[in-house]
């Protein structure tokens, strides 16, 4: 399909995704990363943090930050929100706002990028790279420092200006693809390369440069988000065009749940697209929420098995939401937090 696409030549005709846009409280500029913990998204800038909580800043930090993600927890429960401070340190940043070096339990110094996937955490390092697949246990290669790293299942991609390399976890590289690289991401386990001028994704062990202009990607899940003259959305081979206009100059950023940030001078705004939008008293009052505090687990195909990522679906299962959010507050389960006035919002929505 994308070679298919390629091949016609002339521009595309894509299908388009409808998209909602929902503005992150702070006035936040030069975002470096978006990390996403429970209810919380953490935005690390170039000179503070600011953990973001039920539609408010709950925090904000002053320190200078290179790079940040989400990382599975060292103690076993849930994920951290992670910071590459501009001295190199890494940081865990709490949801009350502190930080806390955990530099010495990766051991790595220097480090000027990461990226996370399941319980794999791997550095881009002056002189290599580090994984860890456990928080315990390192593999280290040296290899000219990559400039951008990403990771997923057994797969670590290291790209630069002089190509990208694929390694298995082993330490084994796999391929090498001669591309001078500015961004790398896995997309459903297929690799994805953002260039000065173009985007490419791996099909069939070759890489196919996508027939729409644009230089930035963002992986979400099974989702590659795309900007370029407008954001594009690639699931499967399905490349679709979304209905938002991005803010000249934006900064893409992927969040864990399917939706995209575009950071730019006016602010950062979450990106959703689909279903969500067909109903705009569920998009302004639900959506968010559900974002923010139910989407890992009740997405399709998500953890619960139950969707709920749509109005038509919280209108079906009204009464039982009901229940469980407003009346016996058994959800969201005992570990996530709701906050009162989130959990108010909800309320308002299914008892009008
Ligand atoms: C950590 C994962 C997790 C989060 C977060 C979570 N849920 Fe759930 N939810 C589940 C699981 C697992 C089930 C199925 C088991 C059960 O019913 O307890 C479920 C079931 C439900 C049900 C019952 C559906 C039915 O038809 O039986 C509702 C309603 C629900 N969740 C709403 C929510 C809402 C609203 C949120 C966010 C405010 C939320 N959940 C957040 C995991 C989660």
């Amino acid at each position: 399909m994308l070679a298919a696409l390629e091949a016609c030549g002339a521009g595309p005709h894509l299908p388009s995704a409808p998209a909602a846009a929902t503005r992150l409280p702070g006035d936040i500029r030069d975002v470096v990363a978006i990390d996403e913990v429970g209810d919380a998204t953490i935005v690390l800038a170039r000179e503070r943090a600011v953990v973001v909580r039920g539609g408010a800043v709950a925090a904000s930090i002053a320190h200078g930050w290179r790079a940040g993600a989400t990382i599975a927890a060292l103690d076993g429960e849930g994920a951290w929100a992670v910071g590459v401070g501009d001295d190199g340190r890494l940081y865990r940043i709490t949801l009350a706002g502190e930080l806390e070096d955990i530099t010495d339990r990766f051991g790595v110094a220097g480090v000027h990028a990461i990226a996370a996937a399941g319980t794999t955490t791997v550095f881009a390092l002056p002189d290599g790279i580090a994984a860890s697949t456990d928080g315990v246990h390192e593999l280290r290669a040296q290899t000219t420092a990559p400039s951008v790293v990403a990771v997923s299942g057994s797969q670590i991609a290291l790209g630069g200006p002089r190509g990208v390399e694929v390694w298995d976890l082993a330490g084994h590289q796999a391929h090498t693809y001669p591309i001078a690289a500015t961004a790398v991401a896995f997309v459903g386990g297929r690799l994805a390369v953002a260039t000065r001028d173009a985007v490419f994704v791996e099909h069939d062990g070759t890489l196919a440069r996508l027939p729409i202009t644009a230089t930035q990607i963002a992986a979400s899940n099974a989702r590659l988000w795309i900007l370029g003259d407008a954001l594009y959305a690639l699931e499967g081979t399905t490349l679709r065009r979304s209905t938002t206009t991005p803010p000249h100059g934006a900064r893409l950023l992927a969040s864990p749940n399917g939706d995209a940030f575009l950071a730019s001078g006016t602010g950062i705004d979450r990106i959703s697209l689909d279903a969500r939008v067909s109903d705009p008293a569920w998009q302004a009052a639900v959506a968010p929420v559900f974002a923010r505090v139910c989407a890992h687990c009740h997405l399709p195909g998500g953890d619960a098995g139950i969707d709920l990522s749509t109005a038509a679906s919280w209108r079906a299962d009204r009464d039982e939401l009901v229940r469980r959010v407003i009346v016996t507050r058994t959800m969201p389960p005992a570990g996530t937090d709701l906050s009162q006035a989130d959990r108010d919002a909800l309320a308002r929505w299914l008892k009008p």
